[in-house]
């Protein structure tokens, strides 16, 4: 089949069902694709203001969430270009059946991580351990083509730590100085980013809106400036308007008009 061309596609925000527009959007036009879908929670969601909801419900069980969820992320692999990385958002009650479908669409081998989103909202369980961790699944497009930049945050936990003269971070060791990296650790696949609380300013009125750090994250790490960044579940726009913020063009898509609308007003009020 012949390869659609990529010329330079404009930032753009679509309502309807994403499977049809992605199937008309051209192969490898995206260089970062991130999606949160329906976690399979069997429940319906309904938003605090205006009258929209999105249903997340699967009267044909399992089977019927992993056929709507397959040929979307067929889409997402054809819709990479070959330095692109996919990042799929899940829980406990799916990461594991969609890993194993990812493994099989993009391969094994091209897994890159299962990033653990650690938080502590909400309440805990008697029985259990509280569940307080979304699953993150990444995949590179072409592993060893994809872009990765190593972010570097937060305080090293090395005991004995010191500094040098010019504030670089060092310990002694026997064959002298081991120095550290002065921009901090590098990240690893286990974040601590607080959700966002029921009276966080950034909250857009949508049931289950991402926190904007979250996304500054997988942006920075995945993508460079003049990118295309694509959700095609974009929800109330919070990866939008991160791609936005971080001078990046972007893709989203959502069934939901409220979802839109609110997409819409956070992007006019993003710089
Ligand atoms: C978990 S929410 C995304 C939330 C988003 N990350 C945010 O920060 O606001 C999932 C979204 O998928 C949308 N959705 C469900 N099925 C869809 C489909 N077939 N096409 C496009 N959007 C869909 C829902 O309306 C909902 O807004």
């Amino acid at each position: 089949m012949k390869r659609r061309t990529v010329g330079r596609l404009r930032s753009r925000v679509h309502c309807g069902d994403n499977l049809p527009w992605m199937r008309g959007l051209p192969d490898g036009c995206c260089d970062l694709i991130y999606i949160d879908p329906p976690f399979f929670t069997g429940r319906r969601r309904t938003i605090t203001k205006g009258d929209g909801a999105f249903g997340d419900r699967w009267d044909g069980g399992l089977e019927s969430y992993l056929a709507f969820m397959i040929p979307r992320l067929e889409q997402c692999r054809r819709l990479l270009a070959e330095h692109g990385t996919l990042y799929v958002h899940l829980d406990w009650r799916v990461a594991h059946h969609i890993r194993i479908r990812l493994d099989d669409i993009f391969g094994a081998d091209s897994f890159l991580n299962e990033i653990i989103w650690h938080y502590r909202t909400g309440g805990v369980s008697q029985r259990r351990f509280g569940r307080k961790h979304d699953t993150i699944l990444a995949y590179a497009r072409r592993l060893g083509r994809h872009r990765f930049n190593v972010l570097r945050e937060g305080q090293f936990r090395t005991d004995g730590l010191k500094t040098d003269a010019d504030g670089r971070p060092y310990k002694s060791t026997k064959r002298g100085r081991l120095y550290f990296n002065a921009q901090g650790p590098a990240l690893t696949d286990v974040w601590d980013i607080p959700f966002l609380s029921t009276v966080s300013n950034e909250r857009a009125g949508w049931p289950t809106q991402k926190p904007v750090a979250l996304l500054h994250r997988i942006i920075r790490a995945s993508s460079g400036p003049g990118d295309v960044v694509a959700d095609f579940f974009c929800g109330s726009g919070t990866t939008l308007v991160a791609a936005k913020m971080l001078d990046r063009r972007w893709l989203g898509c959502d069934t939901s008009e409220e979802a839109i609308r609110i997409t819409s007003d956070r992007l006019a009020a993003t710089q």
